[in-house]
């Protein structure tokens, strides 16, 4: 029997009918028509699908869409800061080609922004021992460690100012290359 959930989603509350058998996952790609979140193995090894759950990250290809009522969730279409302002984790994966096909990139860009919420100044280790679920085909995982660092320390930059979206300082030690720029 078909279940009413009420959620909020990216700050705007929605009412969702979904059917108990139907992951979050699906609910928030074909209910919610933001399939900005990715369904990759639908089983919980691929990280594509991760949202943040009552602020935590998590498969939604493994939640249970009726059991999300009352929740919170942070979708990749949720992480900018404005409308025309990306965040800096996005900023960070442009400039340093942390994404080449794309698939497994808002799933570890929400992951990435879990990790940076509870830990603001990783390193390499807790990097990557926070993105292990998330698997990517294309980059070999160096730039995606790369633009995870570069985002942390521009958050950090401007955690006084309030505003992550300020113009982008790149550390001195990044080669043209590395910034994308060549
Ligand atoms: S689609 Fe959910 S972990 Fe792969
Ligand atoms: S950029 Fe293609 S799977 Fe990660």
């Amino acid at each position: 029997m078909k279940k009413v959930i009420t959620t909020t989603i990216n700050c705007e509350e929605r009412e969702l009918v979904v059917e108990p058998f139907h992951s979050l996952l699906d609910a928030l790609r074909n209910t919610a028509g933001l399939t900005g979140t990715k369904k990759g193995c639908d089983v919980g090894d691929c990280g594509a699908c991760t949202v943040i759950l009552d602020g935590k990250p998590v498969c939604s290809c493994l939640v249970l869409a009726a059991e999300t009522d009352g929740a919170e969730i942070t979708t990749i279409e949720g992480l900018q800061t404005a409308p025309d302002k990306l965040h800096p984790l996005q900023d960070s994966f442009m400039m340093l080609g942390g994404a080449q096909c794309g698939f497994c990139t808002p799933g570890i860009l929400m992951m990435a922004k879990a990790l940076l919420d509870e830990n603001p100044d990783p390193n390499d280790d807790e990097i990557r021992f926070a993105i292990a679920g998330n698997i990517c085909r294309c980059t070999g995982y160096t730039k995606i460690i790369d633009a995870i660092r570069d985002a942390a320390l521009h958050m950090r930059a401007h955690s006084g100012a309030g505003d992550l979206s300020a113009e982008r300082s790149r550390p001195a030690g990044l080669s043209a290359k590395q910034r994308g720029q060549a």
